[in-house]
């Protein structure tokens, strides 16, 4: 049963259970609050007590993390390694793929099975898409919105998840009324000027009255980051048109953001970004209530819904350079 090499080739076979129990680890290390404490300096077990957390457990949960080279742990006293300090800035990766997703991985096979789509933690898809857009959506909307004129009194962000990405882009329009519209949108408005609705992104479009007289008429400017891909599997290909074309009426600007779906492109898959990210979370989309569309469809869909693409860029390469995250600003044909 066994050969010469059977320790070898075990060990080399269980690195994806060791990078599944990391994962986990990792994320938790964030949740429990015990990065925060850390990433401030040296504490101590006696201080993780204080603050509520079970001694024992704890201890065997650092000294796990202490092996896997992130945390020191030397008696009493706590502290980071230099890794673990550094896995702050990719927090949201985390906070997305584990927190939101990990219970949507394991239920692959009874998703395969056909029947209902798996679950996953909506809040924490929230969380963790805003966080990541701050390196990627985030900026790139920005370069589109510094390329127009900006007379929006109204930005409205459709699918905002936890509200940050808004909060950040309305500071750079002082006295713009910011409205977020996500069933997981936060419970409290933000101030007077950063609201909140836990809504239905197509039934709020829907709602809003484009007419009245224009003095006194909002001058809207929507954002839809990553929510299309949303509506187009829970309400199908019609309902995005149409959310698509209401949102535009009255001369409103709409900013989609999307990502190209092109699992099969080896040119994807060869890309370290496309192994470590896209695979993922492309599988995730196929076992949830989304779909994703290649940017073909996506500019066919506008089209139809009488809109045109007043500017499209990608973004910025440094933060990831497979090119299938776009980004434009439609506007009413
Ligand atoms: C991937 S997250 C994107 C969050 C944020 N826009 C960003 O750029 O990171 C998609 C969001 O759409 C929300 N969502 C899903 N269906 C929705 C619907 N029908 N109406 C409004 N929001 C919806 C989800 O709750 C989630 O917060």
């Amino acid at each position: 049963m066994t050969d010469s090499n059977f320790e070898v080739r075990l060990i080399e076979a269980l690195q994806p259970i060791r990078g599944f129990a990391l994962a986990q680890g990792i994320y938790h290390l964030f949740l429990s609050g015990i990065f925060d404490r850390l990433v401030s300096g040296t504490s101590t077990l006696q201080d993780l007590e204080d603050s509520g957390a079970h001694r024992g457990r704890t201890a065997g949960f650092l000294r796990y993390l202490a092996n896997e080279g992130l945390v020191l742990l030397q008696g009493d006293a706590v502290s980071l390694t230099s890794r673990g300090r550094e896995l702050a800035e990719f927090r949201p990766w985390y906070e997305l793929l584990i927190g939101g997703y990990a219970q949507t991985f394991q239920q692959i096979t009874e998703t395969l099975r056909g029947g209902s789509y798996a679950s996953r933690d909506g809040a924490m898809v929230g969380i963790g898409s805003c966080g990541i857009s701050r390196y990627d959506a985030l900026p790139l909307v920005r370069r589109l919105l510094a390329n127009m004129p900006m007379s929006a009194t109204q930005l409205i962000d459709l699918g905002c998840g936890d509200g940050t990405f808004l909060a950040d882009l309305a500071r750079d329009y002082p006295g713009i009324h910011a409205i977020g519209i996500d069933p997981f949108a936060p419970l409290l408005s933000g101030s007077e000027l950063l609201t909140f609705c836990r809504a239905s992104a197509v039934d709020y479009v829907r709602s809003l009255d484009p007419e009245g007289p224009v003095a006194g008429r909002p001058r809207r400017l929507f954002l839809a980051a990553f929510l299309l891909q949303e509506i187009l599997e829970q309400e199908g290909r019609a309902d995005v048109v149409e959310l698509v074309r209401n949102a535009l009426r009255g001369d409103a600007s709409l900013v989609v953001v999307e990502v190209d779906h092109r699992p099969a492109d080896p040119s994807v898959m060869r890309h370290g970004l496309g192994l470590a990210y896209y695979n993922p979370y492309y599988l995730l989309h196929v076992l949830t209530e989304q779909r994703l569309e290649t940017t073909r469809f996506w500019l066919d869909l506008f089209e139809e819904a009488g809109a045109m693409v007043v500017a499209r860029q990608h973004v910025n390469p440094e933060v990831d350079s497979t090119g299938l995250l776009f980004g434009c600003v439609l506007k009413s044909r």
